[in-house]
């Protein structure tokens, strides 16, 4: 039996979520224990794959770009016209859960499936892109896909390091994309013209434990905060855990160690100061064994803060701290910038559309909130005005197996987002109506 596409978006909800689930399997992960799909990896082949099926029978073609990026377009009433643009990213982390990313693409090709189904259209078409590197899980630098859609990868300028980044195999971005017919300056050509897009709109699971206490199922994003992230690589002496003297070591580890608590030191200071943050999420010795006094150290700094002040400061605390402590200890320092990213205010026009959606839907007038995760949305905000829905996760859990979603919840989301398309189509239809006036 064919099931019936409905508004109330529960039958919507309940396949967005089993969607997710199988794609947090192999063969759409590499690991067989665990969800791990790094960008370009054969489950994010895989991936690109089954999605790209889903997205033809929601009456969508599909194609994919220059930097590998997964795109369908429903076509609008007339054809060529700007894309009303819904996205997120089709990578995860290591050992991640199944919906940071995923479940805003698949939430959006419920939406495209719900108009096709009803032979809606509109005077703009509708476009979903699958992002292949949002989170930086397989090389030292996040967002060179929607860099590329966005028309900024030459700007930033990421580009001069292809040749060098590599991955845990060893492998550059510059091999990883030859690999799948690609170029580190052929993906510049991804980039969307300005007057093709009209907007940018991501629902994402909220990672975070606020609308779950609030009993809610949606929250409308009022921007995203402030990243920086480096790469620290520490140099002291390899040597004989049996025989060097205590007091002539320059270990690179116990090194490391002082700094890693120095982070969390200035991390928890500022903690209640513009939602600051600060994590060492990996952490690498050489050469890694029992009886040698490690010699190098590479590690990573993430922080993150509400405004570009708050979250500078602190990362100017931290570095001056990590100079000194590898003074002291005779160690040499590297410090290597891997990110830095300005907070992303979302659009105040589509912010005013996504709350009333919101409210149409729930009933109660929408939650607004900051979120501190990064998103696509903060580049894509550089090329066109940029919304963001929130949808609840169980405890706030995310980057995490455990990550869960209630289908109730994500069906409301898609009837939110259908809603949100057709309230942009009234202020669309006004504004070209005021212009060609
Ligand atoms: C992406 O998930 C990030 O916020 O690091
Ligand atoms: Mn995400
Ligand atoms: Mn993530």
């Amino acid at each position: 039996m064919v099931k019936a596409m409905t508004e109330s978006g529960t039958v919507t909800g309940e396949r967005a979520v089993a969607r997710c689930d199988v794609l947090g399997k192999p063969p759409f992960s590499d690991e067989n224990d665990l969800l791990f799909r790094p960008w370009l990896g054969p489950g994010f082949i895989a991936t690109v794959e089954a999605i790209s099926n889903w997205m033809r029978q929601a009456g969508m073609t599909v194609r994919q770009d220059a930097a590998a990026n997964l795109i369908g377009r429903y076509e609008g009433s007339t054809p060529d016209a700007p894309a009303l643009l819904f996205g997120s990213h089709l990578d995860s982390v290591r050992d991640g859960g199944r919906y940071d990313g995923m479940l805003g693409v698949i939430t959006a090709l419920e939406v495209v499936a719900g108009f096709h189904e009803r032979g809606e259209r509109f005077p703009f078409a509708i476009e979903i892109v699958g992002f292949g590197d949002e989170e930086g899980s397989r090389f030292p630098i996040t967002m060179l896909t929607t860099r590329s859609i966005a028309g900024v990868l030459e700007e930033d300028d990421p580009v001069a390091a292809f040749a060098e980044l590599h991955d845990v195999d060893g492998i550059t971005v510059e091999q990883a994309l030859a690999r799948v017919g690609l170029t580190p300056r052929g993906m510049a050509a991804a980039k969307r013209r300005k007057d093709s897009v009209l907007a940018y709109v991501e629902a994402h699971i909220e990672q975070g434990p606020v609308l779950e206490a609030e009993g809610r199922a949606l929250g409308v994003v009022s921007g995203i905060a402030a990243q920086r992230r480096f790469e620290i690589r520490l140099h002291g002496m390899a040597g004989h855990a049996g025989t060097m003297a205590m007091s002539l070591r320059r270990d690179a580890l116990t090194a490391a160690s002082e700094m890693v608590l120095a982070i969390e030191r200035i991390g928890v200071a500022g903690g209640d100061r513009d939602g600051l943050v600060a994590t060492v999420g990996s952490l690498r010795t050489w050469p890694g064994v029992t009886n040698v006094v490690p010699g190098d150290v590479t590690f990573t700094i993430d922080a993150r803060a509400g405004t570009i002040a708050t979250r500078d400061r602190a990362m100017n605390d931290i570095l001056a701290a990590l100079k000194d402590i590898a003074e002291r200890r005779g160690i040499e320092i590297e410090i290597i910038p891997r990110e830095d990213l300005d907070p992303s205010p979302c659009d105040p026009r589509l912010m005013a559309l996504m709350e009333t959606a919101v409210q149409d839907v729930t009933g109660e007038p929408a939650r607004v909130l900051v979120s501190g995760a990064g998103h696509d949305a903060m580049i894509m905000a550089r090329l066109a005005p940029m919304s963001m829905l929130f949808i609840r996760c169980e405890k706030g859990i995310s980057h995490n197996p455990a990550e869960a979603v209630l289908p109730a919840d994500v069906g409301e989301a898609v009837t939110a987002l259908t809603r949100f398309v057709r309230l942009f189509a009234d202020d669309y239809s006004q504004t070209q109506g005021r212009h060609s006036a």
